[in-house]
């Protein structure tokens, strides 16, 4: 079952980065370019940051949905069992240029390799959050967060981000380059950095 799942969602994945022949409506499988709800307009960032550590160390850091400390945001409530797409849930507080809303995010992709630590994780926001202004609304993000190995102490992360929101509110090369920074620190001072470490490079296409 768990290998059928994941299979599928590896499917689904292959399908999620290529260019969609028609533009869809954005959601976890859409792939970009896609579809914003009415009122909302895409965004599309990726930042991408060398980890001097292994797979299998950044992959404990960062690769647990039910704490993502690292980014700053502590989860407010988790639901279900942790790491397991559909089923894990959990609710944090973000700070926007709109004011700080409560985001419920759901795993919908979880991976780690027993072979070499690399791992990739998907979440969703999904519905609409109106902002405190009642002028817009946040109508969907979808994150990918992955680690994969290069060499024994590097490893190569990248978050790719897409979003419908009306405006741009979020700064994501901004929070994933503070978050991946924070990372780094937290693995040297945990003694896990033995190889070469570079700052955090984004697109953010908006
Ligand atoms: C960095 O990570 C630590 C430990 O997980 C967390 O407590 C802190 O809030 C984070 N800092 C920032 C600026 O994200
Ligand atoms: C979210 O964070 C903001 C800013 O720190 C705070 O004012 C607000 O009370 C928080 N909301 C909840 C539900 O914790
Ligand atoms: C509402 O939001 C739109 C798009 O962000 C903006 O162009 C417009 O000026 C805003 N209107 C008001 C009344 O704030
Ligand atoms: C990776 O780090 C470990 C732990 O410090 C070290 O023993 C090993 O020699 C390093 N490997 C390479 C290729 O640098």
């Amino acid at each position: 079952m768990m290998f059928i799942t994941t299979l599928l969602a590896a499917l689904l994945a292959t399908f999620a980065l290529a260019t969609p022949a028609v533009p869809l409506p954005c959601s976890a499988i859409s792939g970009t370019p896609c579809i914003c709800p009415e009122g909302t307009e895409l965004s599309e960032s990726s930042t991408v940051e060398n980890f001097g550590a292994s797979a299998s160390d950044v992959g404990h850091l960062l690769n647990d949905f039910s704490n993502p400390a690292w980014t700053g945001n502590d989860p407010l409530t988790l639901e279900g069992p942790n790491n397991v797409p559909i089923l894990s849930l959990r609710e944090r507080n973000l700070s926007t240029l709109v004011g700080n809303y409560l985001f419920k995010e759901r795993l919908t992709f979880w991976y780690e390799s027993p072979f070499d630590g690399s791992f990739e994780q998907r979440f969703e926001q999904k519905g609409f959050v109106p902002y405190h202004s009642g002028n817009g609304s946040f109508g969907g993000l979808w994150t990918t967060l992955k680690g994969d190995r290069i060499f024994e102490n590097q490893t190569l992360v990248q978050t790719i981000v897409y979003a419908c929101q009306t405006g741009h509110p979020m700064n994501f090369a901004a929070y994933y380059g503070n978050a991946l920074t924070n990372a780094t620190n937290i693995l040297r001072a945990a003694g896990l950095i033995n190889g070469v470490s570079t700052g955090a490079e984004s697109v953010q296409l908006f």
